[in-house]
């Protein structure tokens, strides 16, 4: 039976310039450089400058992945911004994409699932690409995370950076079977009761600033990570109709090397199929996934024709995968 699926023709990413390293944070907060190695994985993270917006790095990374699919401005049919530190409460930062870049009217929107907004993303614009409704869109990740953190709370102001990462889909035939290429796949969940265990404790802006700062119980969220994650990679295989030994690039949300090994562990996925930039990105939370994943497709890991799994976890709690045939 001949389907419609989505096809990943282009990954884009985009860092800002500033880095801090875990140095500078240890002269602002009591930690060490070897706790948060040693805990977490993180080296360093980019920060967003003070004249840059979260559209701005959104742009950036969208201009990348359409120039890797061949695309211009004129071919995007659909934008969907996932983030959690949009511009401003309204309009959507997709729309403000849509003019930076020069897009003719057609749907554009943001997504808020915060570190799993990627993976919601992309399904939601499989909805529109593979049942016809879009030839070209634009799916993006960005963050300004870094404005959220109270930079007094060393549980988790160690833990972020900003970025963008982005990718194009466009609409392939397939047979309807496992071979196909597209997104052939995917779980998502929530879990509402559990939302005091990340969050941010209050309004988004005020005179330009962001006034709520995230909350976390790290440890908690840490709990339930590997277990809920492993859970929704094995169900969104199952729908691929593949199994984990199909898996050629794991691409988790970057929010600990601990929880990315454990998963992998769990899932006796190799570990040099674990593709890991925590060190570098800290968690980007919505960018860290297509961050991560144009990092291996630059450096030549990533290519046409290879199965990637990507998958994430965070606040609400949000959890969700994808399992993609390139
Ligand atoms: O993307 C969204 C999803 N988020 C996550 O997945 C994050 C999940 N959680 C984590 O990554 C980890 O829980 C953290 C990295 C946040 C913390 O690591 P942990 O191993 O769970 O540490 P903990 O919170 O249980 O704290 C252990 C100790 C505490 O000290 P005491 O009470 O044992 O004396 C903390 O006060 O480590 C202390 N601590 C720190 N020490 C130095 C907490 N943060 C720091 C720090 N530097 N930055």
């Amino acid at each position: 039976m001949r389907v419609l699926r989505s096809a990943v023709t282009g990954v884009g990413g985009y860092l800002p310039q500033n880095v801090m390293t875990n140095d500078d944070l240890a002269k602002m907060v009591d930690t060490s450089d070897e706790w948060i190695v040693e805990r977490t994985g993180i080296r360093q993270r980019h920060v967003i400058a003070k004249d840059q917006k979260t559209s701005d790095l959104a742009a950036e990374a969208a201009r990348i992945a359409l120039e890797r699919a061949g695309k211009t401005a004129a071919d995007v049919d659909l934008i969907i911004v996932a983030t959690t530190t949009p511009d401003m409460p309204f309009p959507a930062t997709a729309s403000i994409v849509q003019r930076k870049l020069g897009i003719a009217p057609g749907p554009a929107f943001d997504v808020q699932a915060v570190c799993s907004g990627f993976v919601y993303a992309l399904s939601v614009a499989d909805g529109f690409v593979a049942r016809g409704m879009a030839k070209c869109a634009l799916i993006i990740g960005a963050e300004a995370m870094t404005q959220l953190l109270d930079y007094t709370d060393r549980g988790t102001c160690i833990l972020f950076g900003d970025g963008a990462g982005a990718v194009v889909l466009e609409p392939v035939e397939g047979q309807g079977d496992n071979s196909d290429t597209g997104i052939l796949g995917f779980d998502l969940q929530c879990d509402g009761t559990k939302t005091e265990l990340l969050y941010v404790d209050g309004g988004t802006f005020g005179e330009g600033n962001r006034i709520g700062k995230v909350r976390m119980q790290g440890n908690q969220v840490f709990k339930h990570a590997v277990h809920k994650i492993s859970q929704a990679i094995e169900s969104a295989v199952e729908k691929a109709d593949l199994t984990i030994g199909d898996i050629d690039w794991f691409i988790p949300h970057q929010a600990n090397q601990r929880i990315l090994n454990g998963v992998a562990e769990r899932l006796g996925l190799e570990e040099h199929k674990v593709v890991s930039t925590v060190a570098f990105h800290a968690n980007t939370s919505a960018a860290s996934i297509p961050l991560a994943w144009f990092t291996a497709v630059e450096d030549g890991r990533i290519k046409p024709g290879d199965v990637v799994l990507i998958e994430a976890l965070g606040g609400g709690l949000t959890w969700g995968a994808a399992a993609i045939r390139l």
